[in-house]
């Protein structure tokens, strides 16, 4: 009999269908097994009773452990109380494969345990609720630049220099006598196909080699990098506050089951609408120095201000103009006070932090080629990007928003690591 995925099952009140899945969960009682079957779309239970499918079949299923995989058929029965509003009454049972001593049991388990059976643990209803959210968040941003005409650029993994500095590159050992360094960030590329092809995106993993042990770091993260010529800062708020919103938007409209299994207070979504606000870095400076903490004008915001300053507003507030000395040697100084960077950084609520990095770039050759040297970055590697001022240089911006942080923002986890298939960190690199 042809499949029904369990998410369609509504459709199918009071017909035969075959589900093909695992046995999540077993309740006996006499002559009645309760089999909740998961399929990957979502969860339904079955009930066997002996009287219908006879002693052979109902014995296969008295001792079958959890995570075996199973073929159920059985007639879709409407049923207010059931969780997805059916059951099934089953009436055909067929074991695929066996699994004994299923190693994640409904009881507690520690999450370094879980991360070590991170390749089961995702079959978990919670975890895979997650990823269909990360699914959404991926989809919605696609559609979102698609539709406003974005072109979809890719931009290398192999590089040959730091994009975000030198101190969190990783080596890769390219051929005999060459190394090369994992991508930390498409920008400089986007940059050119920006200049070729006017708005463009990439969509990709990054590296990081951070040896911050946070749980909003990973060594490896996905990342969506618009870039636009003849845009200024204004320009990439615009575009970040819009992004933001209809990824938003698209996972309410869409995924609002999975939002409710992870127990998520939507009411916090709901209210993520443009505009954001917009405060300078000066501003953020009299703000956090307000709410009593010693923050002194120059440095970088660190993950306490972030969270102290984004609990002042319901929605995701925009901080820009930073000072130059703590932002990537790419940035456009602000003509009117040059020791600022027209950089802006996107701050979720609720203490998730920044979710998206970005501004105007620098499009002067001279400034551009002190810069480099003044980073200590290699001339020769950077020969090409130095064209991009040289052959037609306009004002241009972009922004690259992180994945993980994201959907860890969305789905309200307490940790990036569960926002990911299986998440790459400092101590973690397996399974
Ligand atoms: O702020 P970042 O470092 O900006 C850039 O890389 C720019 N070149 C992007 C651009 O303008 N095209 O990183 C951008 C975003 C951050 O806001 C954060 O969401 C995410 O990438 N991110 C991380 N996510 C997980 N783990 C890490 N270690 C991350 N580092 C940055
Ligand atoms: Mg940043």
């Amino acid at each position: 009999m042809a499949q029904t995925y369990i998410k369609d099952i509504a459709a199918h009140d009071g017909q035969t269908i075959t589900i093909k899945g695992w046995l999540h969960n077993r309740r006996s009682s006499g002559k009645l097994h309760f089999l909740i079957v998961r399929d990957g779309t979502g969860q339904v239970q079955g009930v066997m009773s002996k009287a219908a499918v006879g002693d052979e079949t109902f014995r296969k299923a008295d001792h079958l452990g959890q995570e075996s995989s199973i073929i159920v058929s059985g007639a879709v029965r409407a049923d207010a109380r059931a969780p997805g509003g059916y059951e099934l009454d089953v009436s055909g049972f067929e074991v695929v494969s066996e699994a004994v001593d299923y190693p994640i049991t409904p009881k507690e388990h520690g999450v370094d345990y879980l991360m070590d059976r991170r390749h089961l643990w995702i079959r978990a209803p919670r975890q895979a609720a997650i990823l269909r959210v990360r699914h959404e968040v991926i989809n919605a941003v696609r559609d979102f630049f698609n539709s406003r005409d974005f072109i979809l650029a890719d931009t290398p993994i192999f590089t040959p220099a730091a994009c975000e500095g030198t101190t969190t590159l990783f080596p890769v050992q390219y051929f005999e006598d060459t190394t090369a360094y994992l991508t930390q960030s498409g920008q400089l590329y986007n940059e050119a196909t920006a200049m070729a092809l006017g708005r463009v995106y990439a969509f990709g993993p990054t590296f990081r080699a951070e040896k911050s042990k946070t749980r909003r770091h990973l060594t490896e993260f996905w990342m969506v990098e618009p870039e636009m010529a003849y845009a200024t800062i204004d320009d990439v708020m615009d575009l970040s506050e819009q992004l933001v919103s209809s990824v938003v938007a698209r996972v309410l409209d869409k995924r609002m089951n999975e939002l409710k299994q992870l127990e998520r207070d939507t009411t916090k979504l709901e209210s993520v609408t443009t505009p954001f606000p917009r405060i300078s870095y000066d501003e953020a400076v009299t703000r956090l120095q307000g709410a009593g903490l010693p923050f002194e004008w120059g440095g970088d915001l660190g993950g306490t201000d972030e969270t102290v300053l984004s609990s002042q507003f319901d929605r995701p507030v925009m901080v820009h103009r930073y000072p130059a000395a703590v932002k990537a040697f790419y940035m456009k100084p602000d003509a009117e006070r040059p020791e600022l960077a027209l950089g802006v950084d996107v701050l979720a609520p609720e203490g998730y932090g920044e979710i998206i990095g970005g501004g105007e770039r620098l499009a002067d050759l001279d400034l551009m080629l002190a810069r480099i040297k003044a980073h200590e970055l290699p001339p020769e590697a950077f020969e090409w990007y130095l064209d991009l001022r040289r052959f037609g240089s306009v004002p241009h911006g972009g922004f690259g928003m992180g994945i993980e942080r994201v959907v860890s923002w969305i789905c309200g986890l307490e940790h990036l690591r569960e926002a990911i298939p299986f998440p790459r960190m400092l101590y973690r690199m397996y399974p």
